[in-house]
């Protein structure tokens, strides 16, 4: 298993081109299975989670061509999927595939609606919470789908196709969005999603279906209207930046200090993220070229957060967020409301020296002013990235352990860190 060691002090500068969203690609291949028509995805990122979904979606069938390099392009530049889903051989996504990645789970919505069935494993608990699919079930039910759980599967079906319905989420879920809109591309009649997610992964989802030809309107906004088309064609889209490595290498550079800009970074896509690094004592300038994050090392203030679906602070930044207030001159407050179980990193901050004390869904982090390198593991994708960003500004040698939940999610990371200063340098085996 490959571990990285970082030893902490450098300060960062230059240039890290921002990747493709991972949470945008998912779904965006996912979506593939609704047509039979070849689905070309520009700027996919080269990472664990994409190659998984490959082999996950290889299983029903689809035909996924790797673009090869063009001239001129970088090792940076992302990659292009031409993916063919003209023939489903099978409609089952098994356990042991399912359970390595959430997301996976998705496949059920066009599954069902273009094959008339779908047999999908539960996905299982993971290291951030329970999360449950009980509102993606709902989704399917009210769009006219039997349900039967069996053995851990949940089988659906819709012998004449899934019938437009009305869909209101209880509570906010990008997946539930996500299915819900794949779902009523292909059914007959039109749907309305209410309380939708709003994230811009959906948009961009929902932009690339109407390239493909579903009628979807208000994606961005808490009510989704889809008139359902019998067949959908084929497109092509570009993956929009990842709003959650911006604000990563954001929240790294104010750890460290110096100057960074993020390539191709869209300050729209984490203005709440923005606005808290602001109010931190962080520089962030919107350029042409990307966003320009700068921290003259003068000390970090301290913060209170809730994290809260977009347009609020992201779950996905919250670890990462966390790192940077363990050093800040005095008490932050960082309260998770979206899973239950996402404080992970915080017994392994402590272990760098952080001061965390934990209440329920709430964080209380008192700012010390020197974190020291210890071993350290990583559990899940954005717990090991907080990891790193204390490493960069610890004292010593850190070994982050368990890398391949960092690589699940984030290109190159080391290299794009080193190419800026960092000590940083990844240990195979
Ligand atoms: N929920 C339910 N029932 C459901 C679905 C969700 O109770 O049927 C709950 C969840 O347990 C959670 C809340 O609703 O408490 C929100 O979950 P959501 O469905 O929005 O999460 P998700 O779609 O499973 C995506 C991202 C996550 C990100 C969340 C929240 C992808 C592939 N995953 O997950 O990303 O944290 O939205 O923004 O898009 C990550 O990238 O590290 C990651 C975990």
């Amino acid at each position: 298993m490959d571990r990285i060691r970082i030893t902490g002090g450098q300060r960062l500068n230059g240039s890290i081109p921002i990747s493709g969203a991972k949470n945008a690609t998912l779904p965006l291949m996912i979506a593939s299975l609704l047509t039979d028509q070849i689905l070309i995805l520009d700027n996919v990122p080269r990472l664990a989670d994409v190659g998984l979904l490959q082999r996950i979606l290889g299983n029903h069938g689809v035909d996924i061509m790797v673009g090869g390099k063009r001239t001129g392009e970088t090792q940076y530049d992302g990659q292009t999927l031409h993916i063919s889903a003209a023939n489903i051989v099978d409609t089952t996504a098994p356990y042991e595939l399912v359970s390595r990645m959430r997301a996976s789970f998705w496949v059920i919505a066009p599954l069902v609606a273009r094959m008339g069935e779908a047999r999908v494993s539960m996905p299982g608990g993971c290291a951030i919470g329970t999360r449950p699919v009980d509102l993606l079930i709902m989704a399917l039910d009210n769009l006219g789908a039997e349900i039967e759980i069996d053995r851990g599967y949940v089988v659906a079906r819709a012998r004449n196709g899934l019938r437009g319905g009305n869909i209101r989420f209880p509570k906010v879920t990008v997946g539930g969005t996500h299915t819900a809109m794949m779902a009523a591309s292909l059914a007959r009649g039109g749907t309305v999603i209410e309380n939708a997610a709003r994230e811009p992964e959906i948009v961009d989802v929902a932009d690339c279906l109407n390239k493909i030809g579903a009628s979807i309107s208000g994606a961005g906004t808490a009510r989704i209207v889809v008139e359902g088309v019998p067949k959908l064609n084929g497109a092509r889209h570009r993956v929009l930046p990842d709003r959650i490595e911006t604000g990563t290498y954001a929240m790294a550079v104010a750890m460290t200090g110096g100057e960074l800009l993020l390539e191709n970074a869209r300050p729209e896509l984490l203005q709440a993220a923005f606005d808290v690094l602001v109010q931190a004592g962080v520089e962030v300038t919107a350029t042409n070229a990307g966003v320009r994050v700068a921290c003259n090392g003068a000390g970090i203030t301290p913060v209170e957060v809730s994290t809260s679906p977009f347009p609020g602070f992201p779950t996905d930044l919250q670890a990462q967020l966390m790192a940077l207030m363990t050093r800040a001159k005095g008490t932050s407050h960082i309260t998770e409301t979206i899973f239950e179980n996402r404080f992970m990193h915080v017994q392994e901050l402590v272990r760098l020296g952080a001061r965390i004390h934990l209440a329920g869904e709430c964080a209380t982090i008192e700012g010390v002013e020197t974190l020291k390198g210890a071993p350290v593991m990583a559990t899940d994708l954005r717990a090991s990235v907080s990891l790193v960003i204390a490493a960069l500004a610890a004292e010593g040698e850190t070994v982050v352990n368990r890398v391949y939940h960092l690589d699940r999610g984030f290109e190159r990371l080391e290299d794009k860190l080193a190419a800026c200063g960092a000590a940083i340098e990844r240990l195979s085996g």
